[in-house]
């Protein structure tokens, strides 16, 4: 587990922010798994993996709230403080990111007339998506949350963020609170 989110209290937006990562990271694996085997597979391999890499897609269009919580909340409150450049570069990334899972769940939605160009797309699309994530991701989990954590130091203003968290809602894929206790699977 990231060192910031040890050192938070369970439930803190931070904390979850990067456990939610975790579970993104998981599914950008077996994306990446999946585009390895379509490569060369043939037609019938490629339908059921077509329909696995669907339904990633759509576990992570899924994190649209994660993004809503850091750009509504976290970056707003960076950016009160005079924090702009990184939330101006991470915001455009959710724009970018954002294309791409869209496109990833439209292109394999669709029935397929030629094998060999849409696994070339597909796998493209992937290999294209996991680099950006994961480098968007790192920047977060490695150099914004702490900033945030350093310039934010009222515990009130945490606890009202979170407030305002809880209202925006979280991901279809984050288990219920507590589920640390019992699961250490997801290394983050
Ligand atoms: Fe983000
Ligand atoms: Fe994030």
């Amino acid at each position: 587990m990231n060192l910031i989110s040890r050192s938070l209290p369970e439930g803190h937006i931070i904390k979850t922010m990067i456990l939610e990562h975790g579970f993104i990271l998981a599914m950008l694996d077996e994306l990446e798994d999946l585009a390895q085997k379509i490569i060369n597979a043939e037609p019938a391999i490629d339908e059921k993996c077509l329909a696995q890499i669907n339904t990633l897609s759509v576990n992570i269009i899924a994190a649209d709230p994660h993004n809503q919580r850091e750009e509504d909340i976290l970056f707003t409150s960076l950016e009160e403080k005079g924090i702009t450049g990184p939330p101006m570069l991470l915001r455009l990334e959710h724009e970018t990111m954002r294309q791409m899972k869209y496109k990833l769940a439209e292109m394999t939605s669709a029935p397929v007339q030629d094998w060999i160009n849409t696994a070339n797309k597909v796998t493209s699309l992937i290999y294209g998506m996991c680099t950006t994530f994961r480098q968007h991701m790192h920047k977060e989990n490695n150099v914004l949350y702490s900033i945030a954590l350093e310039i934010i130091t009222d515990a009130s203003q945490w606890t009202d963020m979170k407030k305002m968290c809880d209202r925006i809602g979280y991901c279809s894929f984050f288990p219920e609170p507590g589920w640390e206790t019992t699961h250490h699977s997801v290394s983050i």
